[in-house]
C-alpha cells in the first residue's frame, strides 16, 4: 500500500529516470560524433541502465495497484566543449538524482512505509555506484588531458561496458 504522496513522488522519479536515460542517448550521440566509440558505449549502456531504472519503479508502481503517470521531456543537451565536460555534466547529473532518491527514502520513512524503503534500499547503493564509477572517469580524463594517446586508452577500456539490467539484480 503507497500513498498517494509516495505514488506520485515514485512517478516524477520515473519521469526523471527516463529523462536521464534521453540526457546519456544524446551524451552517445555526441561522442559518436566525435570518434570515441568507447565513452559512446559507456553511454549507450547508461542509456540502458537509466531505462531500466525507470522500468524498475514502473513495475514497482504497478504491482503496488497504482498508476504511472507519464509526461512530456524538455530537449537534453546536445552539445559538449570536451569530453571531460559531457562527463562533469553527467556527475552532476547524477548528485541531483542522488538528493531526489534520498528526498523518496525520506518520504518512505516518514510514512513508515517499509516495503517502500527496501525497494528504495537498492537505488540508494546504485548512486553510490554511478557516482564512484563517473567520478573515475573524470579523474582519468583530467589526468590525460589533451594527450590523444591517454584518450584513445580511456576510450578503450569504455568500450568494455556491458550492459546488466537493474530487473536482474
Ligand atoms: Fe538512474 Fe543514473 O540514476
Amino acid at each position: 500500500m503507497l500513498s498517494k504522496k509516495l505514488v506520485s513522488a515514485i512517478n516524477d522519479q520515473i519521469q526523471y529516470e527516463y529523462y536521464s536515460a534521453f540526457i546519456y542517448k544524446a551524451m552517445q550521440a555526441y561522442f559518436e560524433e566525435e570518434d570515441l566509440p568507447g565513452m559512446a558505449n559507456w553511454m549507450d549502456i547508461q542509456f540502458q541502465e537509466e531505462m531500466s531504472h525507470a522500468e524498475k519503479m514502473f513495475a514497482f508502481v504497478c504491482e503496488t495497484g497504482n498508476r504511472v503517470l507519464l509526461q512530456s521531456m524538455e530537449t537534453p543537451r546536445n552539445e559538449y566543449s570536451s569530453p571531460l565536460e559531457a562527463f562533469q555534466v553527467s556527475l552532476e547529473h547524477e548528485q541531483i538524482v542522488t538528493s531526489r532518491i534520498n528526498a523518496l527514502m525520506d518520504l518512505a520513512q516518514k510514512e513508515k512505509n517499509h516495503g517502500a524503503q527496501i525497494f528504495l534500499q537498492w537505488f540508494v547503493t546504485e548512486q553510490i555506484e554511478e557516482e564512484a564509477s563517473v567520478s573515475h572517469i573524470i579523474a582519468k580524463l583530467k589526468r590525460v588531458k589533451e594527450d590523444g594517446r591517454g584518450m584513445m586508452m580511456i576510450d578503450q577500456e569504455l568500450a568494455n561496458r556491458t550492459f546488466v539490467p537493474a530487473t536482474a539484480e
